[in-house]
């Protein structure tokens, strides 16, 4: 099972100051956990509620279907391009660069075992798309356009570009090579596919994008690209069963969303997420979007103005200790990093006997795996030194099984926090203020007011 180890955010380490007596605030906040852990499990099924994410690790017949067909086209297509933007983009990116074989896109097809490269648009640079679309042979090119709401500015604009090229190259069989991802019902997309016959799966009802990594959004590229979704749904559910405990001595996504929250009101409102695995690099900026909408809004859930939420921020080990380490010792106390380490990777890399110069002959000899090892521990001592608290999640391996539990675990967590501070973690009304005035500016029918308003803000 994935670990988690709290002591270097325990106050015997790093000094009562700045640390936590941790032990004891589990004891004194031991009832409210268990009220809100008993909460979002109760309420998992209820409509509205939005937490309907927590039943997609038991849903085999959907993965049946999306195996299925994953299957049914397997070898057809040389390139899988997904269309998507935050939450229908960020797990997906996460979960591929960590599962696939490293620089995936440049393996021939063998080494793919047959599979398809995999590209995300999940921006709307225009530089970025016509330079992508130069690159690919769109004929052999399967296109995942992935939105919820169906009519994302960003993701329908790049579909209608692909979508006309498709249609110059390939005629009426374009529709081949479409496979359109959003709500069962509602939306523009939803009534394009239907309409134009695409092939389509669906974005089950209260999932949102940010907890969308286990639905159809994430599954189906995933399946398309060979990676085992029956495996990651395993992961999934074997963690939720650990995560109903209500006990917070027994439950890591509680003892860490209580952490996090009681650093938080101890000023440290920085929560940086430190992989020191460059598989898991993506997974910092999946979780970033995801404590970050989830967690900063303007209003509890009584109407207080709160202004909640810590700022998440990633960082990579080791990379990062040669940039950002500096500040986090030596800056304002102000963050809980969160380092996620890695038992055992998949090689094993020994450093040759090359050189005897004293400054570097000790590594000869030793494993890349053992100076990784090295510069994590000893990053995070130096931290301690510094007061500085830090806390550890770790996966025995990277593979789809733990890489499952860590998300899986992150989202229970992020529910968890959402209830320690009393906001609504599941609307997203900050961005949906911005999205109306894109549409606004845009041309969109419905927004002429915004869109005077706006003018009148920009004009000032
Ligand atoms: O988490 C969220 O809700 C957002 O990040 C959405 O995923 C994002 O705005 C894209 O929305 P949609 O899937 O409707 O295109």
């Amino acid at each position: 099972m994935l670990e988690f180890n709290w002591k270097n955010a325990d106050s015997a380490i790093v000094g009562k100051e700045h640390g936590l007596d941790i032990q004891k605030e589990f004891e004194t906040n031991k009832d409210k956990i268990a009220e809100i852990v008993s909460g979002i499990y109760r309420d998992r099924n209820k409509t509205g509620k939005w937490l309907a994410w927590m039943n997609l690790g038991y849903k085999e017949d959907t993965v049946k279907e999306i195996n299925d067909y994953a299957e049914s086209v397997k070898g057809e297509f040389d390139n899988l391009l997904i269309l998507g933007i935050g939450g229908s983009a960020l797990g997906g990116i996460a979960v591929t660069e960590a599962l696939l074989k490293p620089y995936w896109n440049l393996l021939d097809k063998e080494a793919r075992n047959n599979f398809p490269r995999i590209f995300f648009l999940d921006n709307i640079d225009p530089d970025q798309i016509q330079g992508l679309l130069n690159l690919l042979d769109l004929k052999k090119t399967l296109v995942n356009v992935i939105t919820k709401s169906g009519s994302t500015a960003e993701t329908m604009s790049a579909f209608m570009i692909v979508k006309e090229l498709l249609e110059k190259q390939l005629g009426s069989e374009y529709k081949k090579n479409i496979v359109a991802t959003t709500d069962k019902e509602t939306g523009i997309l939803r009534q394009i596919s239907q309409q134009e016959g695409y092939k389509s799966f669906v974005v089950p009802d209260d999932v949102g994008g940010r907890f969308s990594v286990f639905s159809s959004v994430g599954l189906l590229p995933f399946a398309l690209v060979g990676i085992n979704i029956f495996e990651l749904l395993k992961g999934v559910s074997d963690m939720d069963k650990e995560l109903q405990n209500t006990d917070v001595n027994k439950n890591i996504a509680a003892q860490n969303a209580l952490l996090n929250y009681l650093m938080d009101k101890k000023g440290k409102n920085i929560s940086v997420m430190m992989p020191y695995s460059s598989r898991l690099r993506f997974v910092s900026d999946w979780y970033v979007q995801l404590w970050a909408e989830s967690l900063g809004k303007e209003k509890d859930l009584n109407g207080n103005t709160v202004n909640a939420g810590p700022t998440p921020v990633k960082a990579l080990g080791a990379t990062d200790q040669h940039s950002q380490i500096q500040l986090y010792n030596e800056g304002p106390n102000d963050k809980l990093i969160t380092f996620i380490r890695v038992k055992e990777f998949d090689t094993k890399l020994e450093i040759p006997q090359v050189f005897e110069y004293t400054g570097i002959g000790y590594l000869c000899g030793k494993t890349v795996n053992d100076l990784m090892n090295a510069e994590a521990e000893s990053t995070k001592v130096a931290l301690a030194d510094y007061s500085r608290p830090t806390v550890t999640l770790t996966l025995p391996e990277v593979n789809e099984y733990y890489l499952a539990q860590l998300l899986y675990m992150l989202e229970v967590q992020t529910a968890i926090a959402g209830g320690l501070y009393n906001i609504d973690t599941f609307n997203q009304p900050g961005v949906e203020q911005a999205k109306n005035y894109t549409y606004a500016l845009m041309g969109r029918k419905g927004y002429e007011q915004s869109a005077k308003e706006l003018n009148e803000k920009m004009n000032v």
